[in-house]
């Protein structure tokens, strides 16, 4: 079972610490928000998994952490400044403005009037100035895409890692876009991070890594509690690919507001690497790239074996952060009736992703000698490094329990006076609500087999 709507997520993760508007106590900024205790426990555990499946179990592909202040050179060769922009319209009759395709029949969304202005592009770019003097010249950009500082970096670590092609670089971080409209919660937001990896291949080569990489990331996300049922791959129409891209085939999940993109794996050709060099026309570029001349860099790759050099061609799986957080807490909701006639409201997260792995209960909130060996028991099981551990100590049980069910706590140990005497304690099972009667020992070899 998945959430029925939007509206019992985000009142889930207010409740309990998810997500919050950002700057809220003076109204709130729109499109941003701050991720809590357990949001912040969420993300990082949906990132680590990308970045463990993405690098750590390859051998083929190394990280990056670049900036995000970005040279305005850099997004003029990539395009950005020209084309990354949407349709923007003005009602005249209530000042609403939009993107063109929001129009029904010629129509304001808000009002319903036909008097509206022609559509005119609207750059999606955050745009600062770098160093104290503002005289016009000196600007950067929020990075709009993780993309392109990869790309810039493409020679430094070609020459410092001793990687040949076939190989990638992996980069999450924050992106900006001042997207006109903003909403459905955190899908479409201004400020936002991505899982991005550039996998650079010998032209000729691209069309099997594209589908490689598609089948890749689609398991990836099946792996991390995604339904098949909601999950489906489109081949992008010709007409609507990105200026870059030869082949795209975004990854569309049922969300709870619509069906719409998780994740787009892209063949991006030799325009990327082809579009930053220098000396472009030393080689063959099949994209169609302008003129550059501020480039101090060739972009290129030279095969030992064969002697020959070449532009290569990218692919590129592109994940948002937000909307794999949003898939998978949509995809985890649940709501039971339980035998007493109560609901039970619980998030089936995969264990690698709840933000807390083991709540640890003691029975009674006041008594000292079981509060302190419930103290010991957090720490033990904290030094296993398998993520948060907490201390939930409300004296309340049921409350304790139906807490954790809400999010996503795989495993509740209470400490009672028994534990005191025998080192045991009782383990109770989030989806099963099953407990059993277990020590320590054979608690930690069970974590360290999961
Ligand atoms: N480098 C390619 C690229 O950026 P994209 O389709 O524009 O391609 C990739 O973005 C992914 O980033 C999307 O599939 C989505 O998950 C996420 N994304 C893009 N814009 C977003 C926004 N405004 N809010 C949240 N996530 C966004």
């Amino acid at each position: 079972m998945a959430s029925k709507n939007m509206e019992d997520l985000v009142s889930l993760c207010k409740r309990r610490g998810f997500i919050f508007q950002s700057s809220e106590i003076y109204g709130g900024l729109q499109g941003i928000y701050d991720y809590g205790p357990l949001g912040v426990e969420l993300k990082n555990n949906l990132k680590s998994s990308w970045w463990k499946s993405m690098i750590y179990d390859r051998d083929d592909v190394e990280g990056l952490d670049a900036s995000i202040l970005t040279s305005r050179h850099v997004l003029k060769y990539s395009g950005h400044e020209d084309t990354f922009s949407d349709p923007l319209v003005d009602c005249r009759n209530c000042k609403n403005r939009f993107r063109s395709d929001q129009a029904t029949d010629g129509k304001c969304p808000a009002c319903g009037s036909s008097d509206l202005t022609e559509p005119r592009p609207f750059n999606l770019m955050f745009k600062t100035t770098v160093g104290p003097v503002d005289d016009g010249s000196n600007y950067a950009y929020l990075r709009p895409e993780t993309a392109q500082q990869i790309f810039t970096n493409f020679k430094n670590i070609l020459d410092s890692t001793s990687k040949t092609i076939p190989f990638g670089i992996a980069q999450i971080g924050k992106a900006f876009r001042n997207e006109v409209t903003p909403g459905k919660f955190i899908f479409r937001v201004r400020e936002f991070e991505q899982m991005e990896l550039e996998f650079f291949v010998e032209p000729g080569k691209d069309d099997e890594w594209h589908k490689y990489w598609v089948d890749k990331r689609y398991s990836w996300w099946i792996d991390q509690g995604i339904s098949e049922k909601r999950l489906k791959k489109l081949d992008v129409e010709d007409a609507d690919l990105s200026h870059y891209s030869k082949a795209t085939v975004d990854l569309m999940y049922e969300f709870p507001h619509g069906v719409e993109e998780l994740e787009g794996i892209a063949n991006r050709t030799d325009f990327d690497l082809g579009s930053h060099s220098k000396n472009q026309e030393d080689y063959q570029i099949d994209a169609k790239v302008i003129k550059n001349n501020e480039s101090n860099e060739k972009l290129v790759f030279t095969d030992s074996e064969t002697n020959e050099t070449y532009i290569p061609y990218v692919i590129e799986p592109s994940a948002g952060v937000e909307r794999g957080m949003l898939a998978i807490l949509n995809e985890a909701y649940n709501e039971e009736v339980l035998e007493n006639g109560k609901k039970r409201t619980l998030l089936k997260l995969k264990p690698h992703l709840s933000p807390v792995k083991v709540a640890v209960i003691p029975l009674k909130k006041n008594d000292e000698k079981i509060v302190s060996y419930a103290k010991e028991i957090k720490k033990k099981i904290q030094g296993l490094n398998i993520g948060r551990v907490v201390l939930e100590n409300t004296g309340n049980i049921g409350k304790s329990y139906r807490k954790h069910d809400e999010i996503g706590t795989p495993v509740c140990l209470t400490i009672d006076f028994d534990s005191l005497e025998n080192n045991s304690f009782t383990k109770r099972d989030r989806d099963t609500m099953k407990q059993e009667r277990i020590d320590i020992e054979t608690l930690i070899k069970q974590i360290n087999k999961s």
